[in-house]
């Protein structure tokens, strides 16, 4: 069910440079959550702004941590929060990927979008096989995976977390993949993978996180659908991705 909530703050941490991991005391045991489900948040000293959707990074029992790249006045705001703080929280909204049990499965994350995939590979043990690749700019960005790429070559391979994609779907047999980051990237995928079930978590600009607005809508299939309500994870190949 979704609630909106004032949460209490249970640790902040910064794990990269522009990074924040927020951990929330959500007040009662958490079930049914899916990686790709998100809740929108706002510090308090944002109050009469909006709230931004952030990806659940991982639940535990009464727990929820999320991992937010700083990018603007909203995602700076949970810097200066400190342990004892209240967060304002709406969700958990959104629908999440689908299971992964038996399947061999490449998760492929770039920058911001690597929390609902890392909190896949923790849950990986179900898979016949998974394998996550994550892309970003430079070391500075890194988080824990299984094969890293990034711009500069300061970490793991230097080029683009797609350069190798093909490769590895055959010579692991990959039969789902699931992706989020920017949309070129989505993009590029998606054409990578036409012969494989491939979902991707995508984003959008979003104000009210319910589907009241329709300001999160996209070109999906013949129509248009809502990130917050109908995703935000989508069948890849259902995407107007030249309409983006
Ligand atoms: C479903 C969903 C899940 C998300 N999960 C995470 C997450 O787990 N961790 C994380 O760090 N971020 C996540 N984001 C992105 C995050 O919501 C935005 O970065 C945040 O709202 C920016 O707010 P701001 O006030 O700091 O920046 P703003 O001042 O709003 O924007 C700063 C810059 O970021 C760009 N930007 C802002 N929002 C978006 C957006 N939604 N899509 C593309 N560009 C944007 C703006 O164009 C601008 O250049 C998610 C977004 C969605 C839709
Ligand atoms: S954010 Fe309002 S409808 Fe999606």
């Amino acid at each position: 069910m979704i609630t909106k909530d004032s949460l209490k703050v249970l640790d902040v941490s910064s794990p990269a440079p522009q990074y924040v991991c927020l951990k929330l005391d959500a007040g009662k045991p958490l079930q049914g959550l899916l990686p790709g489900m998100f809740y929108e948040l706002r510090a308090p000293s944002q109050k009469g702004r909006l709230f931004k959707p952030i990806s659940i990074l991982e639940v535990e029992e009464s727990t929820l941590s999320f991992l937010i790249k700083v990018v603007g006045a909203g995602t700076q705001a949970f810097t200066q929060l400190k342990a004892g703080d209240r967060v304002e929280a709406i969700g958990p909204l959104g629908n999440g990927f689908p299971g992964i049990a038996g399947r061999r499965v490449l998760l492929v994350s770039g920058g911001a979008g690597y929390p609902p995939l890392a909190w896949i590979k923790r849950k990986s043990d179900v898979a016949g096989f998974c394998l996550h690749l994550h892309g970003c700019a430079s070391a500075d960005e890194a988080f824990p995976c299984d094969l890293l790429y990034t711009d500069d070559g300061s970490l793991g391979s230097k080029g683009l977390v797609t350069d190798s994609v093909d490769c590895l779907i055959a010579e692991h047999n990959i039969d789902l993949v699931f992706s989020c980051g920017p949309v070129p990237m989505l993009a590029k995928l998606t054409e990578l993978c036409m012969q494989i079930e491939h979902y991707v978590s995508m984003e959008a600009y979003m104000a009210c996180g319910i589907g009241v607005c329709h300001g999160c809508a996209i070109p999906v299939d013949k129509a248009f659908k809502l990130v917050c309500k109908d995703g935000p994870v989508f069948d890849a190949t259902q995407i107007r991705w030249s309409e983006l």
